[in-house]
């Protein structure tokens, strides 16, 4: 076992070091408070590890992603999602007897019960879909509360969130909801809940149904990014599954993480109606005064090219070459990242396009609207936020979240009643 040494108050502490996988290394820090009397401090928690764990590994610098060691490139291209979604909760690619039967159960519980379907008549019509979906999720707790198999509760949630999805599309455009046929896939089920109607026949045109699955394998799982953090931590309070995921969706929700590939769409848009001046923008994101971001762009992990965007790039030039679709926006995304990626600032700090920079793109070309982009990331992100919350619980060793701090706030002072106050 190799160590660290710290030398604190000039007194030497051997801290022992561990190592990953891949040979990256953690200085193991779980009794430095009952050695040192110390703590540490990583706001944002850039350098800290929160856990190990077995489902995903990222290489930064490498612009490597693996689920359960095999890498995204050969999942992306040759899985099905429902296939990924097997392999991240349970670790091993299913046979073909336990992936029919894993989506025999992804079928049979794709029906809302038919008093939760009662909740989208209260719902405004402009609710954001992303605020339905975690309130949705977390009132299925009510619905469910003595199943103790997690594992139904698991296929139930990535079974329904398809359903809830569409039926929030639906409900903000006032069609009617349409229920899951059990002759479609996964996929094609949701695109079918999406988009029929029922004065017509709909068949889900099979282009669309390969690039959907593409998607959300890309978005399936990304080790302990904040909406999965936040799965863990609400989860170790002992939580059920659906609360801890609901916390999860509001987390995705934000603009700093899956709200992005929303606000890429938004800022492409922007750039677009504003004549297309991408030098403008690009020295706004340069100017810390400004407010702007590239959205789209950066990460906190990879400091090199986010290996997900480079396939979503291609994914884009091929679906809308085939749909015969000249998006002006995804020529002035490539424009944007090519500009980007010449300019010293983006250069200097690894600034690369992430997962979000060019699938909204793709969810356009498919006909979904900007306001359903991050439930897309949420419905493939499901079953990264279902592993790893079966992998604390199942943890033996496993502990409540709950950090320490350093106290910046006044000294012990007394009292002072209102009358003496003024
Ligand atoms: C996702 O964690 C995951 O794995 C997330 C995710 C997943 O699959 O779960 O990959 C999905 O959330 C992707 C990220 C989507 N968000 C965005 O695209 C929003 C725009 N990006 C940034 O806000 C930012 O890059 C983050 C939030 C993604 C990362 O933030 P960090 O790691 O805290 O980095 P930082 O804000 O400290 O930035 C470092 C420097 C700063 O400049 P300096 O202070 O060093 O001068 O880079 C600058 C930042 O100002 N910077 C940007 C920028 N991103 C970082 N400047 C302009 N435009 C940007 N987009």
């Amino acid at each position: 076992m190799s160590t660290a040494k710290l030398i604190l108050d000039g007194k030497e502490y051997e801290l022992p070091v561990i190592e990953g996988t891949e040979g990256e290394k953690a200085i193991d820090i779980r009794q430095l408070r009952s050695t040192t009397g110390a703590i540490t401090l990583d706001s944002g928690f850039a350098n800290t590890g929160a856990c190990t764990s077995a489902i995903t590994y990222i290489d930064g610098e490498r612009g490597i992603l693996r689920y359960r060691g095999y890498p995204i490139e050969q999942l992306a291209e040759q899985a099905t999602f429902p296939e990924v979604a097997y392999l991240l909760i349970h670790g091993e690619l299913p046979t073909m007897e336990q992936l029919a039967q894993f989506r025999r159960e992804l079928t049979y519980h794709s029906m809302l019960h038919e008093d939760l379907k009662k909740f989208f008549e209260g719902y405004h019509p402009t609710a954001h879909p992303m605020a339905i979906l975690s309130a949705m999720v977390a009132a299925m707790s009510t619905y469910y509360p003595d199943e103790a198999d997690d594992m139904v509760n698991m296929v139930r949630l990535l079974a329904k969130v398809k359903t809830i999805a569409a039926y929030a599309y639906k409900k903000s455009i006032g069609q009617p909801f349409m229920y899951p046929r059990n002759d479609l896939s996964y996929c094609a089920n949701f695109l079918y809940m999406m988009f029929a109607v029922p004065a017509e026949d709909y068949e889900p045109d099979p282009l669309m149904v390969s690039t959907l699955n593409t998607l959300l394998i890309l978005h399936a799982d990304h080790e302990q990014n904040c909406s999965t953090s936040t799965v863990r931590i609400v989860g170790s309070s002992m939580a059920d599954l659906y609360q801890s995921v609901s916390a999860g969706i509001c987390a995705l929700s934000g603009p700093l993480h899956g709200g992005a590939n929303q606000r890429v769409l938004e800022m492409l848009q922007q750039i677009h109606d504003d004549g297309g001046n991408l030098q403008k923008y690009i020295d706004l994101a340069k100017d810390k005064n400004s407010g702007f971001r590239l959205m789209g762009f950066g990460h906190r992990v990879y400091k090199n090219y986010d290996p997900r965007a480079l396939i979503l790039r291609k994914k884009a030039d091929e679906l809308l070459g085939k749909l015969g679709i000249n998006d002006p926006l995804l020529e002035l995304a490539k424009k944007l990242e090519e500009r980007a990626l010449s300019d010293e600032y983006f250069v200097e700090r690894n600034l690369y396009p992430n997962v979000d920079f060019y699938s909204g793109i793709l969810y356009r070309a498919m006909g979904i609207p900007v306001n359903m982009f991050t439930v897309m990331f949420a419905i493939g992100r499901l079953p990264g936020w279902l592993a790893h919350w079966k992998e604390l619980r199942e943890d033996p060793g496993f502990r409540i979240y709950r950090p320490r701090q350093v106290y910046t706030g006044p000294a012990e002072r007394q009292f002072v009643p209102i009358e003496r106050r003024g």
